[in-house]
């Protein structure tokens, strides 16, 4: 013995892998060797002893992991935070190793009910005292870290494990003498990483690989410049002795069958306290409330779902299950995260979904003023495509222009306050910010079973539609434009050259002709495709009647483009007879505005493009104002700036050979966006087809 260092260790009399409650234990079931454990587990206790000082508990019978000492608790100077285990095969430990505490002189804290958290399996002192690693994501909770904080003094590092394998923090992760740090990085969120990286220089940081991983090589028992560990490549013993560290091998298999290996077989009862550090943790916690069709609309499982998702964890306090079919639940639910930062992309999301502060807690939204034109404070709000409400003086007030991606502005005017979605280019100096998450909420129509189920047909997230879903979505669409359009409603196309291409021209000039319309958002492509084949009868030199390449048909859009010029616009071009037909003449014939925004890879332009995009986003936004519908007909660049713009409440209907295009635009969710994987020419002319069977507004003849 070397040390005065000291270890607590559990014999393994009555170890054995008994049940399931981690996955090294599966197909395990009284697998492991009495004999062989009972020889592993001497030979570390020897190894240890030659090292330190051990310490025995006495092993109880029915008890069989309580040979992993590690989770009896944590240990710091003479305190101790009592393990308390998530699963009931282990909670029956507690007392015995509460007992052995407060024999040998510690003061014995213990966790309230219900909130897990396993000792030194998940919290782990930096070997110079400096701080604590706390793990949580599989059996500690997030919550028991203040607890930790306050009964400890020490300053709490929040770790998110997210590898079940690598169930507790000592099982990927162990502090070495001297700041090192030997550990998986593949077992932690990425915060944990950053946070990891951001504590431990890159020179302190030992990296596993998984071969390495997966043997245990982090359950490690540290002593000074000694690592006693299960056996490890010769790799890692190399590189863990170019930083001064000498290898002690010594088998654990058996132990490995149950998850644990040298570290969980010991618990260092020695910590010093460094007494001029104080505790701290980062970790915040709010209670939110959620209202509606919270279970049949699945809004609380996405919720929970995403707190856990972003590195969060969650408790629910209250639920309040609405009993008929047509009554709303609600929940209350404390959600912790380990930073501000986390916290804050948490509870935008729950915004999101429409979750609210409680209203005891309810704050005004945080303003900060601009103070740089078209900049805005960095932790600004940034806005989504929900129908916003910010505090402001106790009072909720409507956020007006909705969009995503924008910051939401605060003046004040003669008439009252205005909140409004800005480009973080518009903002002036005259504009105050609402900058991190309170005092905001979001408003959502709530989602009834009903309403989901007669929009499912509609709707596709993903996949490749069926010939007969096609076919459904159409009569769908076309029921719509016809009820649109004989109410006096607006309905923007957003369209791609392709639409031209697949034969789909003449469809969408039908549709403009005949007042479906009103409005079509493009680029220079869709409008000199579309005056090619009208003027040559070719779409990108290729003979659309008869499909094929027409000798110097490359030249043609560019002729085309020349001609136009020539007129100074599309307009003037039809006024002069010259364009006799297609998309664009039908707009100009019927009054349909256009806007063409262009791009870097534009011919020309034709002298309608707008070669100033922030221009072409404003009249974007102009035509966009006051549509009820959109269809959005392959045009990836189009379709997806339009949904940016576009606040929910306005149906999309978005239409392309690419899944993820689709799925892109659907993630606004089932109500309000319809995607179709197909071609675009396809879908024109069958929706042509059925507006053509529509006999009388409001009646389809389906079957
Ligand atoms: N000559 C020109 O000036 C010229 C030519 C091409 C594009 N452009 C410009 O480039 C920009 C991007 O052009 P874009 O909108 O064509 O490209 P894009 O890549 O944004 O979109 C094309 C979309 O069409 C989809 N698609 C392809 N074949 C399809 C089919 N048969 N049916 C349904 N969907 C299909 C693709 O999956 C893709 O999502 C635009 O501003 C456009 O004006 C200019």
């Amino acid at each position: 013995m070397t040390s005065l260092i000291r270890f607590l260790m559990c014999a393994p009399d009555h170890y054995d892998v008994d049940y399931v409650i981690n996955p090294w234990m599966e197909g395990n079931i009284h697998k492991s060797s009495r004999d062989r454990a009972v020889e592993q587990w001497h030979k570390l206790h020897h190894t240890i002893k030659e090292h330190a000082i051990v310490d025995l508990v006495t092993p109880e019978q029915g008890w069989p992991d309580m040979v992993f000492t590690a989770n009896a608790g944590l240990v710091l100077g003479k305190t101790v935070v009592l393990s308390r285990f998530l699963h009931k095969e282990r909670q029956g430990e507690e007392p015995y190793f509460q007992q052995w505490f407060e024999k040998n002189g510690y003061t014995v804290h213990v966790l309230p009910p219900e909130l897990p958290f396993e000792g030194a399996g998940d919290a782990l002192l930096d070997r110079e005292g400096r701080w604590l690693w706390a793990g949580y994501g599989f059996r500690s909770e997030l919550d028991s870290h203040p607890y930790l904080a306050k009964w400890l003094d020490v300053e709490v590092l929040s770790l998110r494990l997210i590898d079940d394998r690598f169930y507790h923090l000592d099982t990927c992760f162990c502090p070495l003498t001297d700041g090192y740090l030997l550990y998986y990085p593949p077992a932690f969120d990425s915060y944990s990483n950053r946070l990891i990286e951001m504590r431990v220089a890159p020179e302190k940081r030992i990296v596993v690989t998984e071969p390495d991983a997966v043997n245990f090589a982090c359950n490690a028992v540290n002593v000074d410049r000694i690592v006693i560990m299960n056996k490890i490549s010769n790799k890692l013993k190399t590189q863990l002795a170019d930083v001064g560290f000498q290898v002690i091998q010594t088998p654990l298999t058996e132990f490995l069958k149950a998850g644990g290996a040298a570290k969980c077989l010991t618990l260092r009862t020695t910590e010093p306290v460094r007494e001029e550090l104080h505790g701290s943790v980062y970790v915040e916690s709010r209670v939110i409330c959620m209202k509606g069709h919270l279970l049949d609309a699945g809004l609380i499982n996405r919720a929970l779902d995403l707190i856990v998702d972003n590195g969060g964890s969650f408790q629910v306090l209250n639920f309040d299950l609405g009993e008929q079919r047509q009554s709303t639940s609600s929940a209350e639910v404390k959600v912790s995260a380990p930073s501000h930062e986390v916290m804050e992309e948490i509870i935008s999301q729950l915004i999101e979904l429409g979750a609210v502060d409680l209203p005891q807690d309810e704050r005004d939204a945080k303003l900060l003023p601009v103070t740089l034109d078209g900049v805005a404070p960095d932790d600004f709000y940034v806005s989504t495509i929900y129908p916003t409400e910010v505090r402001i003086n106790g009072q909720w007030v409507k956020v007006e222009k909705q969009r995503m991606d924008g910051a939401i502005a605060i003046t004040e005017t003669p008439n009252g306050i205005v909140a409004q979605c800005k480009l973080i280019r518009d903002l002036t100096l005259a504009d105050k910010v609402v900058v991190d998450v309170q005092g905001i909420r979001t408003v959502r129509k709530p989602e009834s079973r009903e309403q989901r189920n007669s929009q499912e047909f509609s709707f596709m997230s993903a996949g490749v539609s069926s010939e007969r879903r096609v076919e459904l979505i159409v009569e769908q669409v076309a029921w719509e434009l016809r009820k649109i359009r004989d109410a006096g409603g607006k309905v923007a196309v957003t369209a791609g050259p392709v639409v031209i291409h697949t034969g789909g021209g003449q469809h969408l000039a039908q549709l403009i002709r005949e007042g479906y319309i009103q409005t079509l958002l493009g680029g220079n492509a869709i409008a000199v495709h579309d005056i090619e084949q009208s003027l040559m009868g070719t779409s990108l030199g290729v003979d659309m009647k008869r499909g094929v390449a027409v000798m110097g048909g490359h030249r043609h859009h560019l002729k085309v483009i020349n001609t136009v010029r020539r007129y100074g616009s599309i307009a003037q071009a039809v006024e002069a007879g010259v364009i006799q037909s297609g998309v664009m003449y039908e707009c100009v014939k019927n009054n349909v505005p256009f806007v063409l925004a262009g791009s870097i890879r534009d011919d020309g332009p034709l002298p309608d493009t707008q070669m100033d995009l922030i221009k072409a986003q404003a009249e974007y936004t102009q035509q966009l104002q006051g549509v009820e519908m959109i269809l959005m007909l392959s045009s990836m660049l189009h379709s997806i700036g339009v949904g940016n713009m576009t606040p929910a409440g306005v149906k999309m209907v978005c239409v392309d050979i690419n899944p993820a295009v689709v799925t892109k635009l659907s993630d606004r969710g089932s109500v309000e966006s319809t995607g179709v994987v197909t071609d675009v020419g396809l879908f024109l002319s069958l929706l042509i087809q059925q507006l053509n069977q529509l006999t009388s507004p409001y009646t389809t003849q389906i079957g």
